[in-house]
């Protein structure tokens, strides 16, 4: 008899919790995560030092909120394709883990809230960012025909960027449109195998000519791996921010 009332009383929580989830009222962000009021002087400043402090809390993930582990965060698929002249290609990624975004360090935070459309700048550095997984490419170079699959990791040094969030505010929701991202690099430096179907020593000098002009390559390829970025980066914050209140966060 005893089991079965902690039975019930177990059932009523779950229910209860159901119900709240299900429910439309706001989620909060976690208590940890202090708010500035907008009409302080030091509206900025104050958002600069959440962000940093609270930074941890969302490194972990917040499940309630949709949101996934940050650090490393994992990308399932993501494509992009590149066409400048006479180079085309297509590279599909593959279960990426990227480390490193624990240590981002907060520089400056931009608010501007106009008619009802808000815009948040961020300026971040990471001091070092390494990504792994696995890849699929296929490209041309005028007629030469190239491609394989295969692993692939890259060690960053030195990030810096801003992040550029804006949308406007619906029914008391932020409705992210772009999340754009152009990052600058210090250091970069370049691994992958099988980029010649199993061509050991093409696949070197490959990887060789990479790590020589990664700085040429990384900004030809920036404005469209950006986009990537904007979508999955939109997508991932929109989660979040349609099941908080825009008033409440932002006070
Ligand atoms: C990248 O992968 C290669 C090959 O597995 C490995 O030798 C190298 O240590 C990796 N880089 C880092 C920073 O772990």
């Amino acid at each position: 008899m005893r089991s079965l009332n902690f039975l019930a009383a177990a059932c009523a929580v779950l229910l209860l919790f159901f119900v709240a989830v299900q429910s439309d009222e706001d989620i909060s962000l976690p208590k940890e995560v202090k708010s500035c009021r907008k009409s302080s002087n030091d509206y900025s400043s104050c958002l600069r030092l959440a962000i940093q402090e609270s930074w941890p809390v969302f490194m972990k993930g917040i499940p309630e909120l949709d949101l996934p582990t940050l650090d490393p965060y994992f990308i399932s698929q993501e494509e992009s394709t590149y066409e400048n002249g006479a180079i085309k290609g297509k590279i599909v990624v593959k279960n990426a883990r990227n480390y490193g975004l624990s240590k981002a360090q907060f520089l400056a935070v931009r608010p501007q809230l106009q008619n009802d459309y808000f815009r948040l700048e961020v300026d971040v550095e990471i001091p070092k960012v390494f990504i792994e997984g696995d890849y699929k490419a296929e490209g041309s170079l005028e007629t030469f025909q190239m491609g394989g699959k295969g692993y692939f990791n890259i060690s960053l040094e030195g990030v810096i960027t801003t992040w550029n969030i804006e949308g406007p505010i619906v029914n008391d929701r932020w409705q992210v449109e772009h999340f754009t991202v152009l990052p600058e690099v210090n250091k970069m430096h370049v691994y992958f195998t099988d980029l010649f179907n199993g061509n050991e020593n093409l696949n070197r000098a490959a990887m060789s000519f990479v790590n020589e002009y990664w700085s040429v390559l990384y900004h030809g390829m920036l404005p469209y791996v950006s986009k990537a970025w904007d979508e999955e980066l939109t997508k991932l914050v929109n989660r979040m921010f349609s099941k908080i209140s825009f008033s409440k966060t932002f006070p």
